[in-house]
């Protein structure tokens, strides 16, 4: 895996959705064109003090000319939103990543979304495709009211009927069951972990085929009460052992030892550092893989693993 190019790109435009929520409209300098992507595709942004955040791409993927991400302020996060906000105003300069995708449009006859807050951002991309498109799909917008729903004028103007709110301060609560049974339909679900459970849960219940769910956590689902024990990681390649204590993660073990491993969120939300593993009982902490990729991958930067196990590396 290779490090994702970096580009300076321009705030062409800077606007409050909501009054916790930043729509930025970036264009490259130069260049009239940006990398292509996908629709739920995002793009790494990277902060002075050199971390990066994920932000998923909520344009449109037909224009080519700009970026659009949203970012929503949290007063009591790590700091990156917060500098977003206050630094990212028109003509700033943003050091922003080709994209990339980990929740991708399936091919299926029925779109179902359900969406939460700032999870918004790649369903409004991903709906304004399948609308191109004429596909048959329904998006499920929950948010806390109607002045806190990042990007609604922009998901209605897509959408039309085919969007349903849900503010719970107006005594709108979503049910889960709504998605109804699955039949030849894919679900997507992007929001909060809490929201990606529920509707977890309902579609089991429902009997909707792991395969046939989509989710992209927006939220670190880390338990605080988790107490971290060390393990040993062997590369399958040479058969080196190396020991990870237990205040460290196997992604930081890995780099000690010159082992180049991409990362970006380092919460287990992004995918970008999964390798895959072939022994050991694996302790998955991440909000990225699905049911079917835990049996043999691990999300480094969170993950750990019971006495040993054996990587693909
Ligand atoms: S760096 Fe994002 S899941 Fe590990």
């Amino acid at each position: 895996m290779t490090a994702r190019m970096i580009m300076k790109l321009r705030v062409e435009a800077a606007a409050l959705s909501t009054p916790k929520v930043l729509h930025l409209t970036l264009v490259h300098p130069i260049r009239p064109e940006l990398p292509a992507w996908e629709p739920g595709a995002h793009v790494d942004l990277r902060l002075p003090d050199g971390k990066i955040r994920q932000y998923s791409l909520c344009g449109d993927s037909a224009d080519r000319r700009t970026y659009e991400i949203a970012i929503k302020r949290e007063d009591a996060g790590r700091g990156a939103s917060r500098w977003a906000h206050d630094a990212l105003a028109p003509g700033a300069v943003a050091h922003v990543s080709a994209p990339r995708s980990n929740f991708r449009l399936q091919e299926a006859r029925r779109h179902v979304f359900v969406v939460g807050g700032i999870g918004v951002t790649p369903a409004l991309a991903m709906a304004r495709r399948l609308a191109a498109d004429g596909a048959d799909f329904t998006v499920h917008f929950c948010a806390r009211s109607e002045p806190e729903a990042p990007l609604l004028p922009e998901l209605r103007a897509v959408c039309g009927d085919r969007l349903q709110t849900w503010f719970s301060a107006d005594g709108r609560r979503f049910d889960p069951q709504l998605i109804g049974p699955a039949h030849d339909a894919c679900l997507y679900v992007c929001g909060p972990q809490r929201l990606l459970d529920a509707v977890r849960t309902a579609a089991a219940e429902l009997g909707w085929p792991e395969q046939r769910i989509c989710a992209e956590a927006f939220q670190a689902t880390l338990d605080e009460n988790f107490k971290p024990e060390p393990f040993d990681a062997t590369l399958a390649s040479t058969a080196e052992t190396l020991h990870v204590p237990a205040d460290r993660s196997l992604l930081e073990v890995l780099r000690d030892h010159g082992i180049t491993m991409p990362s970006s969120c380092e919460l287990g939300v992004c995918g970008s550092c999964v390798c895959g593993y072939t022994e050991g009982v694996v302790i998955h902490r991440d909000a990225a893989l699905s049911v079917a990729d835990r049996q043999d991958k691990i999300a480094t930067c969170v993950s750990r693993a019971r006495v040993s196990v054996t990587l693909d590396l």
